[in-house]
């Protein structure tokens, strides 16, 4: 696998040709996104992975310093997976002046969910996906559905601008208790771990309550919600949106899906569960 930390280098890497299939990733790899590099695989010859802990998406106070850094282990398990190349740019070479142009995403899609306890992540996120993009010019890129209102920021974003990139995107991979797999799972004390799961298990039924027809969402939400107070959590939000747009569904909505952020401890957990009804 090259390692490549400069965008001239990158460029000369992309010139020697060949359909590529991209990866971001922010590092600490588990194995979600060794699955988003399976998916990629097949779906372009090579595979390029970027590595970057990208400050712009992160609020002040949020875990920015103590994101987990483990570069040696991240390169060897993504060489092992196939990875032809991964773009590992210091913070000096994506951003080496101010970044005073961002990317905005609609208030429709940031005003809500993640958007509303994350004022500025969405624009972070687009800012450095659009950089990466135009850096590496990959033909897809591949996200992981657990940052599901992402997904839509980033298929948006690649539609708007008209960039001739397919987003592929790849289900939440999970633990065996059901808890999605993120980085910031480790931050979690034995206990909190143990308790994780209850977040996958309380959008379950939530599922379980849509497809057997119920029809108030705003109860099942609060519901969700006090069950998770219950079980120790403090959550952000629980809410039963349409999987399109992530607006309201009306009673004739066929395809939801239900997202949920809840803090346990001093971790947030985000997840969410796609719902045919
Ligand atoms: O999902 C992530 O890990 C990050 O938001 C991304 C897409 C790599 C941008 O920094």
């Amino acid at each position: 696998m090259d390692i490549i930390e400069t965008i001239p280098e990158m460029h000369r890497w992309r010139r020697a040709g060949g359909r590529v299939a991209c990866v971001p990733t922010m590092g600490n790899l588990h194995a979600g996104h060794l699955d988003l590099v399976r998916i990629a695989r097949e779906h372009a010859p090579q595979v390029v992975a970027t590595l970057f802990v990208n400050r712009l998406q992160f609020l002040p106070g949020e875990d920015f310093e103590r994101y987990p850094r483990t570069f040696e282990a991240d390169c060897a398990a993504l060489s092992k997976a196939g990875v032809a190349a991964l773009f590992a740019p210091q913070e000096q070479t994506l951003y080496p002046e101010p970044q005073t142009l961002k990317v905005v995403p609609p208030a429709e899609l940031t005003n809500q969910l993640e958007g509303v306890f994350r004022p500025g992540f969405f624009t972070g996120v687009a800012t450095v996906v659009a950089k990466l993009f135009n850096i590496i010019a990959p033909e897809i890129a591949v996200f992981g559905k657990k940052d599901y209102q992402q997904c839509l920021v980033i298929r948006h974003m690649v539609r708007q601008l008209a960039l001739p990139i397919d987003i592929v995107t790849g289900e939440t991979v999970r633990a065996s208790d059901g808890l999605a797999l993120s980085s910031r799972n480790g931050y979690l004390s034995s206990e909190e771990r143990g308790r994780a799961a209850h977040l996958h298990r309380t959008l379950q039924r939530l599922g379980e309550a849509l497809r057997a027809g119920e029809q108030d969402l705003a109860r099942l939400e609060a519901q969700a919600q006090d069950d998770l107070r219950q079980a120790g959590f403090q959550p952000d939000y629980v809410a039963v949106r349409k999987q399109s747009d992530l607006q309201s569904p009306s009673a004739q909505d066929p395809a939801l899906v239900i997202l949920g952020a809840a803090r346990i401890g001093n971790t947030r957990l985000i997840d969410n569960l796609e719902v045919e009804r």
